[in-house]
């Protein structure tokens, strides 16, 4: 397995999520600015991206609507979209506000698809997680992995039908040269938020580690679920 392999299997796993999601044409609300606004903008979807950090919406390259809001507060609470996106967002929310983000979802379009990380993954992924997790709470903020069927209770508890409910487990190892990449950007971007050092050289010995002995992203989760 080598650093074409990782790449294919990425493409092979967005292609086959944007056939689920089936947005070409469709009006898509994509919670969270990041490779999922690219990835629907490219699958021909009218996309409006919707980021509670600035900083995000600066970053955002592709040329579509951005709204700055936390979503919870999103300001057009009626049916202007087809789609609601969350693709690794809601992890990142306060979980007792998971509930108020997919009702908010139930608002403003018929149907809504939540796509996280889960809780699974090998010793060195854990090792990860908790690390990340650590920090986030650190600065205040959230990295909360759940279960398929917690997402799947709160779709269905927001009064969504369940059109699909899957797990897409990796194939590949991560490339050492993206741990690398990873491992510059993470130390940099702890750096800028002020985190602890500590947690920035914690991080670089889990980077390394995983180079020499290889890790595997988490499954990825997917529900999609449809508002009668
Ligand atoms: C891990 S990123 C994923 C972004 C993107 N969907 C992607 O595929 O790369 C999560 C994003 O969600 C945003 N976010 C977190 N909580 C949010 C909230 N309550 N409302 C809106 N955006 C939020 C963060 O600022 C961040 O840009």
């Amino acid at each position: 397995m080598n650093h074409t392999d990782y790449k294919s299997e990425r493409e092979r796993v967005w292609k086959e999520i944007l056939s689920d999601l089936e947005v070409d044409g469709s009006k898509v609300i994509d919670v969270g600015i990041g490779e999922s606004t690219e990835k629907l903008a490219e699958a021909g979807a009218q996309v409006i991206g919707v980021d509670s950090e600035i900083e995000k919406l600066k970053e955002c390259e592709v040329d579509v609507p951005l709204v700055k809001c936390d979503i919870v507060n999103f300001p057009f609470e009626k049916r202007i979209a087809d789609l609601t996106l969350f693709n690794f967002t809601l992890h990142e929310i306060n979980p007792h506000q998971h509930s108020e983000a997919i009702r908010m979802a139930s608002l403003i379009s018929p149907r809504l698809a939540v796509i996280e990380p889960s809780p699974e993954g090998g010793p060195l992924y854990q090792r990860y997680k908790k690390l990340q997790q650590e920090i986030m709470e650190s600065i205040g903020k959230y990295e909360e992995y759940r279960s398929l069927s917690y997402w799947k209770d709160l779709v269905r508890k927001e009064g969504f039908e369940i059109t699909t409910a899957k797990t897409i487990k990796p194939q590949t190892v991560i490339p050492p040269s993206i741990l690398e990449d990873m491992k510059q950007d993470t130390i940099e971007t702890l750096k800028e938020k002020g985190v602890k050092k500590e947690y920035a050289q914690d991080m670089k010995e889990i980077l390394e580690d995983a180079k020499e002995q290889g890790m595997r992203w988490s499954p990825r989760l997917v529900v999609i679920g449809e508002h009668p």
